[in-house]
């Protein structure tokens, strides 16, 4: 009696929970021999159908035999066991349940009777079922991005690859064309030197003859043939103005005094003949540079002053100019500064018809040096040359 009313309790209990399907088993036969209306609603049959009916017809036969499994391997070990499993209903659909079994027990602790508690997870697992969709979905969706951004990688090293094909190739021809730039800069320093010494070696010679000749043309005369006197005196002055515009040819094509003497005269004897007849004054300062400085540094360091120079005169409108030549530890530095109507960038970064700064940087370039070029339209310009005082450059 006081086991009925026990299993009475179980049975309210559970059906309270809404959920809860309820059963008791005899362990011998199997046979349910209570079950609580939870359970008959949910299989949609009469309690009275499921009452001395073997437990395991309670499980549709995809879940019959784990069921069978489970409650055998609870009976032997008589421990609480839980397991997912499948009720039949009427519509064959099945119910996705929870099985929990546990015993009640006599004095000897042996089971007399099996309590089967199944828990509706129906619910449960169509969330899942929502829940992995959504899931699935979004790995879906992951793989495709993946892909796409896998082909973008593999579009951007191919990009990559290419871009850095070019450089090399760029790199490549900058070097041929330094190469170059230097072969045709020595050629060109070679030539003027052959035609400066052709200019003073003959020419000149030449000239200083046929004003021997002259002068002794004027000396053989007799001395009323004024007129002739004063025709042959011009023709004299003419040679030797002649003479001395090929001396300062020679000069310019290839100043011997750069070699002999070094920068500082050179610069100073080249300053001197190009203020004669000008409307600007050029000062020159140089500090700090008395060490000898190799031919290879003086001959582009005079090149770009007098290329900065003529631009001067040619562009600038100046009156003052400013020339400085300072020498540091390892460096020496020459700057010219011009008060005249200054330039545009793209005038000073060599994109117009000119070949003076583009021809400027690549002699700077070649002895590994730098050229700063600050200039506003009517603010003037100022170039700054700066070389590194090494012995050997190339
Ligand atoms: N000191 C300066 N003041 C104003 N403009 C200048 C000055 N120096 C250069 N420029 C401008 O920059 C341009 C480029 O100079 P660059 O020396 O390269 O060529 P260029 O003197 O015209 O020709 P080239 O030097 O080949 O005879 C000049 O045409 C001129 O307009
Ligand atoms: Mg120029």
């Amino acid at each position: 009696m006081s086991q009925i009313s026990t299993l009475a309790f179980d049975l309210e209990e559970s059906s309270g929970q809404g959920h809860g399907m309820v059963a008791f088993v005899d362990p011998k036969s199997h046979q349910i021999v209570e079950c609580n209306d939870s359970l008959s609603e949910a299989l949609g049959v009469a309690k009275t159908q499921i009452l001395g009916e073997t437990v395991f017809q309670v499980f549709t036969s995809k879940s019959r035999r784990s069921a069978e499994k489970v409650y055998r391997s609870f009976l032997k070990t008589q421990s609480v066991s839980e397991a997912e499993l499948e009720l039949e209903d009427t519509d064959g659909k099945g119910i996705p349940v929870t099985l929990r079994l546990s015993g009640a027990r006599d004095e000897k602790g042996k089971i007399h009777c099996t309590r089967f508690s199944w828990h509706n997870i129906s619910d449960l697992k169509k969330e899942t079922n929502r829940l992995r969709e959504k899931v699935a979905l979004g790995l879906r969706e992951v793989n495709k991005r993946g892909k796409h951004l896998q082909k973008e990688v593999e579009r951007r090293k191919t990009t990559q690859s290419k871009l850095r094909n070019t450089v090399t190739l760029l790199r490549r021809r900058a070097k041929e064309t330094r190469i170059l730039a230097k072969r045709v800069i020595g050629i060109q320093e070679a030539e003027r030197r052959r035609l400066a010494r052709d200019l003073h070696d003959e020419t000149n010679q030449k000239l200083a003859f046929l004003s021997l000749q002259v002068a002794g043309l004027m000396q053989g005369l007799p001395m009323k043939t004024d007129q002739l006197q004063q025709h042959l005196q011009s023709v004299l002055d003419n040679i030797s103005s002649l003479a001395n515009e090929v001396r300062q040819l020679a000069h310019q094509l290839h100043p011997a005094v750069l070699e002999h003497l070094g920068f500082v005269e050179a610069m100073e004897a080249y300053i001197a003949e190009i203020s004669q007849s000008k409307e600007f004054e050029i000062v020159f300062r140089h500090r700090n540079v008395h060490k000898t400085i190799p031919l290879e540094l003086s001959l582009c360091l005079y090149r770009v002053a007098q290329e900065c120079l003529g631009n001067v005169i040619k562009h600038a409108h100046a009156r003052t100019i400013q020339l400085s030549f300072v020498g540091f530890a390892k460096s020496l530095r020459l700057s010219i500064r011009d008060d005249g109507i200054g330039m545009t960038p793209k005038q000073f970064r060599g994109l117009s018809q000119g070949l003076g700064f583009v021809s400027m940087r690549e002699r700077v370039r070649l002895v590994k040096g730098r050229l700063r070029i600050k200039s506003k339209p009517r603010k003037g310009t100022e170039i700054h040359i700066t070389v590194p005082r090494v012995e050997n450059i190339s």
